[in-house]
Formats: C-alpha cells, sequence, structure tokens
C-alpha cells in the first residue's frame, strides 16, 4: 500500500484544536483526520504561532515542526498539503506548495479572498495537475449525500420552496452554506441580498439575508440570526409530496408528508412521519474527506468538493456582498469581476 506524506499548515482550530473539545464525537481537524487514515502519515506541521504548534506536534505525535511553510515544503517532500490558515493567504501557500512538487491540496473555506486569487489557485493546480479539493466537508458525508439523492429523485415532488437558516458571517458559514445549496439544487441565476440586523460575530464578515433563483427556477430565501442566542444551521425544504428539514448543523433531519388537513374539509396539511433516510449512518466526515482525497490520488480524479466548487461558493459570498451593498439589487450569475474581497477567519 503507497503511504503518502501530508503536511499542515496552520495549527488553529480547524487544523489540530476542535478536536480538544470534549463535545465533539466525530474527529474535526485535519490533524486528526490524517491520523485516523492509514495509508496517509502526517510528517510535519507548521504554524508562526510556537506555542500551537508545539501543542500539535505533542498531541498528534508529529516528528517535525515548522515556523515557515516554505522550510517545510523545501524539507519534507510532502504528496498533500492541507492549508489551514486565514482565507487571505491560501493563494500564496498553495503557489509555494505547488512549486514544491505537492501533488494534491486539501485547503479549508473559504478558497480564497477573492475570485480572482480563487481562480489563480485553481489555474496553478490546473497547469500542476495537483488535485485542489476544499473543505466543505458536508460533501464527503454519506447522510448528506443521501438527502442530495432523496431531493433529486423526485422523492419530496416538486420543490416550492426553500428557507436556509445562518449564523457567524456569510463567509464564515455562508460559505458552507452556499456550496450545500449547490450540491442539493444546482447553481443559482441570480440572487437579491441585504444586511441582516442580527449581528455576525465578526465585523468584516457581516451576516447577510437574501433570496437566491436557482435555474431550475426554485427561490430559497437565506436568513442569518445572530449565534449570540444559538447556532443554527437549518435547510427547511418545503415540496409538494412533502417537508424535509434538515436540523442541528446537518446531523439531523425531520421528515412530513402530506394527509388530509384534521381541521378542515377538502384541504390537506403536512404531518410528521418516520425519516426516509437513515439517521444513524456513521459521522464522520473530515476523515471521510482524507479519504476521498486519496482515493482521488490513487486514482487520478477530480475531488467532489473541487476547487471549482469552492469558487462557486465564493462567488455566491461575492455576490451577496455586491447586492447587499446596493441594498438588495439583482446580481445575474456568472459573476464576472468582482472586486470584493473576503475577510473570514
Ligand atoms: N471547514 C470548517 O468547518 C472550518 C471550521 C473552522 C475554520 N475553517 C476555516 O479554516 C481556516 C482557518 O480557520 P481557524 O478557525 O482554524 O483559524 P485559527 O486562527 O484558529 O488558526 C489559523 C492558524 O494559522 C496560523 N497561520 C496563519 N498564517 C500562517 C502562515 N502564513 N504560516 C503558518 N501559519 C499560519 C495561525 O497562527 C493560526 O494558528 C479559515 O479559512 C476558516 O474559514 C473551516
Amino acid at each position: 500500500m503507497m503511504v503518502f506524506r501530508a503536511g499542515i499548515v496552520g495549527c488553529g482550530r480547524v487544523g489540530a484544536e476542535f478536536d480538544d473539545d470534549p463535545k465533539r464525537e466525530q474527529i474535526s481537524t485535519h490533524a486528526g483526520a490524517y491520523s485516523a487514515v492509514d495509508s496517509v502519515e502526517l510528517v510535519a506541521v507548521c504554524d508562526l504561532n510556537e506555542e500551537k504548534l508545539r501543542k500539535c506536534g505533542e498531541k498528534w505525535g508529529i516528528p517535525s515542526l515548522y515556523k515557515d511553510v516554505e522550510e517545510m515544503l523545501d524539507n519534507e517532500a510532502l504528496d498533500i498539503l492541507s492549508i489551514c490558515t486565514w482565507n487571505s493567504s491560501h493563494l500564496e501557500i498553495a503557489r509555494q506548495a505547488a512549486s514544491s512538487g505537492a501533488r494534491a491540496i486539501f485547503c479549508e473555506k473559504p478558497i480564497a479572498d477573492s475570485l480572482k486569487n480563487a481562480d489563480e489557485m485553481i489555474k496553478l493546480c490546473h497547469e500542476k495537475d495537483i488535485i485542489l479539493q476544499v473543505d466543505h466537508q458536508r460533501r464527503f458525508d454519506k447522510f448528506h449525500q443521501e438527502v442530495r439523492s432523496f431531493l433529486q429523485g423526485g422523492n419530496l415532488g416538486r420543490i416550492q420552496q426553500v428557507t436556509f437558516y445562518y449564523t457567524r458571517g456569510i463567509a464564515n458559514t455562508g460559505s458552507h452554506m452556499f456550496d450545500l445549496l449547490r450540491f442539493f439544487f444546482g447553481d443559482a441565476e441570480w440572487i437579491r441580498a441585504i444586511y441582516s440586523q442580527n449581528r455576525s460575530p465578526n465585523p468584516n464578515d457581516p451576516n447577510i439575508d437574501g433570496v437566491m433563483k436557482f435555474k431550475d427556477g426554485l427561490f430559497c430565501a437565506i436568513q442569518a440570526c445572530d449565534d449570540k442566542n444559538f447556532l443554527i444551521f437549518e435547510m427547511d425544504c418545503l415540496g409538494t409530496e412533502g417537508r424535509l428539514n434538515l436540523t442541528h448543523s446537518g446531523y439531523d433531519l425531520e421528515f412530513y408528508h402530506v394527509g388530509e388537513s384534521k381541521l378542515f374539509s377538502g384541504y390537506k396539511e403536512l404531518f410528521p412521519a418516520a425519516s426516509p433516510i437513515d439517521k444513524d449512518v456513521p459521522r464522520d466526515f473530515m476523515v471521510d474527506g482524507v479519504r476521498h482525497l486519496i482515493e482521488c490520488l490513487n486514482k487520478g480524479q477530480k475531488s467532489i468538493s473541487s476547487g471549482e466548487d469552492g469558487r462557486a461558493a465564493l462567488e455566491l459570498i461575492c455576490a451577496f456582498h455586491e447586492s447587499a451593498k446596493e441594498d438588495g439589487k439583482r446580481i445575474r450569475l456568472p459573476l464576472r469581476d468582482s472586486k470584493i474581497e473576503i475577510q473570514s477567519r
């Protein structure tokens, strides 16, 4: 069995620290995911912050620790590099990885800080034959894949209306939301957006509400809440033959079917029903993401969460900014020449 050499730049929350949280039941970091997969060895990590670097090295037993990414890339002959730094540094680090001979990049979302820089990343990975995978991790999850097949198989009838609730910023959590909406319903034709009255914790990454119209005619309402009160990441999907509500950050699902109304003659209503999708499948999206990347390397395939998918989520983030700045102006997609720069941490 071929064992790939992996390294991580950025030993913060998603790089290494989330797994310190006793409430998290599944592996939630790149360090944890590489450590859980046999066909990859986590040989080196890098962080500007010495304390984080030391803690990560100790926790995961990593032989080589670096403060400089270029030095790590020069010394370690990495096959795979995870980029777990803030989005403004993703392009520069991807450039360094590409010239070091790495064969795959597992990049955190949002893919970059501007569409121009996302395009540059995609281009350089294409030119060097590097697999670029963006960590919108629900794509790797069997449960979310089942929900997608269910919806796309017409099991809810025609989808009449979708509402998505999120918190913590249009670029931060919004990136996952837009990716999931594209995963389920395809590309948007246009959007309209306004700034939310419910704050985001990051003043540089506002909460934005809006409406998306998808190419097949479906409308989706995007609604932000304030995470000071509670976290929410939910999709309520109303079809002609039922209702599917993806709840608890995508860990749970409520289902309703259509039946004769008990209140009004001649009408139908929605009633709670057993989930048609198995909710008890193992949930290990981060590890599944690493497994998928290894499979792509072994088979020379593109990732199911590609650079282009990451760019499309970023494009929607930029479109929401463009529209909100002009108080709800309709913005058609694809966006060309957006000057928006995204600051997401
Ligand atoms: N997929 C997810 O669910 C998820 C969850 C959290 C964060 N993220 C994304 O991951 C990225 C990082 O977020 P975070 O919350 O882990 O941030 P963080 O601040 O906890 O960690 C980032 C780390 O990167 C280090 N760093 C920054 N620039 C560096 C450089 N040039 N060289 C070496 N080290 C460098 C910092 O010192 C810090 O330790 C962001 O893009 C964020 O949106 C994704």
